[in-house]
């Protein structure tokens, strides 16, 4: 096979597609209940966009960007000049910088307007270590909500998360929702020196990774996959302790809400997530069947200062991203079959050559009544088209020929039952329509 799809990159044959596709019309249908109108932002954005909103000492941005230069920028940097910052552009590793940006380019939020609710879908792209569950480019399914700076948004939100993937069919008993409060910049930077300091007076049991962190991004260490550096970490400061009262108050309404919802959740205060954007209330929901490591099915969070950073006026925001490729594997793993592909309704088989004309205008007036029609246009005896109609999952045979053709009717058979008639096409639409 001289080319295959990119490594960590999947087709989506048609049964996937029809899947991604389903999911939306899921999301579509609840997050409309919530009052959440579809957004669409570039799939690429100047890198500054990414590195600005989602951190510089992140993974997402430090180590696995796919940048995006045009031949003109090709050009420039082959000649020795710097590209210019507008023509450095990298391919979206998630969404919520995207849409933040159009939320401020547009002034959606102007101050103290209405808080606006937006959801998205669409591919995303990270340079990650290819594995079960993790892609390079793989489909996300996204809201934020911008403006509001309430609980009970974060209580709103986590709820229709939840909403969600119980009407896609994951049992609930399979999925732990976790949650944690990050703090803001009142309380975060000392709990952030904290747990430099924990880190450095352990470093001996830590891996590189997270001593190199301790300056950086001191936080990111309870990411840490190594068991010897979980250990060590499982006795560091809590985030939770440490907490402002204005935070700690608004994560305690937070778990209110949810509890008086009947919504169980574990809290989870070493829950740091991967993105630097974050304040207050963080959560993920994790999957315990079918994923192996790659568990989390969502996640997302409050952002007070993210809009701030693209130059708007400080507008509270939040919301989740959750990952398709994950979801499948949730939903298979649960036994919840793949939605059927649409099949044709009806296949129109022609007797002879002659009748070929009259049966592709047959498929036309089906067509326009609403039917998916389907036939043949390999120039087939009858005898493989209507194999052919028989393999295509229609359930009903038109068939038209010299007789057909004379009393200006056809031939509808039944496939299932074997039972044919003779009747005029409207009356074959009604038959069929029938059926449905
Ligand atoms: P995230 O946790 O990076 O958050 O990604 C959300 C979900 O996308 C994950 O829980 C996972 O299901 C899926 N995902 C992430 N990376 C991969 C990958 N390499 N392969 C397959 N699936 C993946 C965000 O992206 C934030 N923008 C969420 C958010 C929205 N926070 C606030 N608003």
């Amino acid at each position: 096979m001289p080319y295959q799809a990119p490594t960590g990159t999947a087709d989506l044959l048609p049964e996937q597609a029809w899947r991604w596709d389903a999911i939306q019309r899921q999301a579509a249908s609840v997050f409309s209940r919530y009052g959440y109108q579809l957004i669409d932002t570039p799939i690429f954005e100047q890198l500054d966009v990414f590195v600005r909103g989602i951190g510089e000492a992140t993974d997402v941005v430090g180590k696995e960007m796919y940048l995006a230069f045009s031949q003109h920028a090709v050009e420039a940097i082959a000649a020795g000049q710097a590209p210019k910052a507008k023509d450095t552009l990298a391919l979206r590793p998630e969404q919520t910088a995207g849409v933040a940006r159009a939320v401020v380019q547009h002034n959606l939020v102007p101050p103290g307007g209405a808080a606006i609710k937006l959801w998205y879908a669409g591919s995303m792209f990270r340079h990650e270590r290819p594995q079960k569950g993790r892609l390079r480019e793989f489909h996300q399914i996204g809201t934020e909500c911008l403006g509001a700076a309430e609980p009970s948004a974060d209580a709103e939100v986590i709820l229709m998360l939840m909403d969600f993937f119980e009407g896609l069919g994951i049992p609930r008993a399979s999925m732990r929702l976790l949650v944690n409060s990050m703090g803001d910049d009142a309380c975060r930077p000392a709990y952030r020196q904290v747990v430099r300091e924990f880190i450095l007076a352990h470093a001996d049991g830590l891996c590189p990774e997270c001593v190199r962190r301790a300056d950086s991004n001191p936080l990111r260490a309870f990411d840490c996959k190594n068991p010897d550096c979980q250990a060590v970490l499982a006795a560091a400061p809590l985030i939770t302790d440490s907490l402002c009262p204005q935070c700690a108050e608004h994560y305690a309404t937070v778990r209110q809400l949810l509890t008086e919802a009947g919504c169980d959740f574990e809290q989870a205060p070493r829950l740091v997530r991967g993105l630097d954007y974050y304040t207050r209330t963080v959560f993920e929901v994790q999957v315990t069947d079918g994923l192996g490591s790659q568990n989390a099915i969502g996640g997302g969070g409050r952002y007070d200062k993210l809009l701030a950073e693209f130059g708007g006026k400080p507008t509270p925001g939040l919301g989740f991203a959750v990952g398709f490729e994950r979801i499948c594997l949730a939903l298979d793993a649960a036994g919840v079959a793949a939605p059927v592909l649409p099949l044709p309704e009806v296949f129109v088989a022609a007797v002879d050559t002659q009748a070929r004309a009259a049966a592709f205008a047959l498929a036309g007036q089906l067509r326009s009544a609403g039917l998916r029609a389907e036939l043949d246009h390999q120039n087939r005896s009858l005898k493989s088209q209507l194999k052919a109609a028989d393999k295509s999952g229609a359930s009903w045979v038109a068939i038209l020929g010299p007789d057909e053709l004379a009393a200006g009717q056809l031939t509808l058979r039944h496939l299932a039952s074997h039972e044919e008639q003779r009747t005029t096409t409207q009356q074959a639409i009604e038959l069929i329509r029938g059926e449905r």
